[in-house]
């Protein structure tokens, strides 16, 4: 109930144990067919700022630049994440499982880890920013761009300012009951 997007973290991030139990709360997502459709790829301390020329370079490739602003928050932003998980899924090559049921199972996954990232005290955010859905972007971070479609990144670490009150919709105004129809 308590956990809550945190963008704005820094060092520490999760320790080995720490990130083992964090992935494997992400392995423990529902899977239709046992697709195993998770793909991750581990982005840490040095390495994170470089994602943001990673987008750079592919907005000027396809000629759509990231619009300058975007460009300076998101290096502001990530010269102080520990850890990103780059987050990619492999749908069923066979197409028996349709593919929105392996990008839902990536979402779990992703849940999953929002939810154990909390439970540990660290703070996590879910971003598409970053040029996430240029071309060339999912392939730059080891993602197969012909079988595997890259869904963004997982930012993890300390949260730097204790979190803003945040209130939740009311679930009344999200669900509704089903009756059977009267038999005639
Ligand atoms: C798939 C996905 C992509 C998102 N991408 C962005 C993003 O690029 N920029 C952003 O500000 N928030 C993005 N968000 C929203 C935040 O991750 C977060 O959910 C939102 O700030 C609400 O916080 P909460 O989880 O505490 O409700 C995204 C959320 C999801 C599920």
């Amino acid at each position: 109930m308590s956990r809550r997007s945190v963008k704005f973290v820094q060092a520490p991030g999760p320790t080995e144990d720490q990130l083992e139990l964090i992935l494997s709360a992400a392995l423990r997502a529902p899977d239709h067919g046992a697709i195993k459709p998770w793909r991750f790829v581990l982005v840490r301390g040095a390495d994170v700022p470089a994602l943001v020329d990673v987008g750079v370079r592919a907005g000027i490739a396809a000629d759509k630049p990231l619009p300058q602003p975007k460009v300076d928050n998101a290096r502001k932003w990530l010269s102080k994440v520990p850890l990103v998980i780059a987050l990619g899924c492999r749908p069923d090559p066979s197409g028996r499982i349709r593919e929105q049921e392996s990008l839902l199972a990536v979402g779990a996954a992703v849940m999953n880890m929002l939810n154990a990232a909390h439970a540990l005290g660290f703070g996590a955010f879910w971003s598409t920013g970053m040029g996430t859905y240029l071309d060339g972007v999912g392939e730059a971070l080891g993602f197969d761009a012909l079988n595997e479609r890259f869904m963004g990144y997982l930012a993890i670490g300390t949260p730097i300012d204790a979190p803003d009150p945040v209130r939740r919709p009311d679930w009344r105004d999200h669900v509704s009951e089903w009756h059977a129809p009267a038999e005639a």
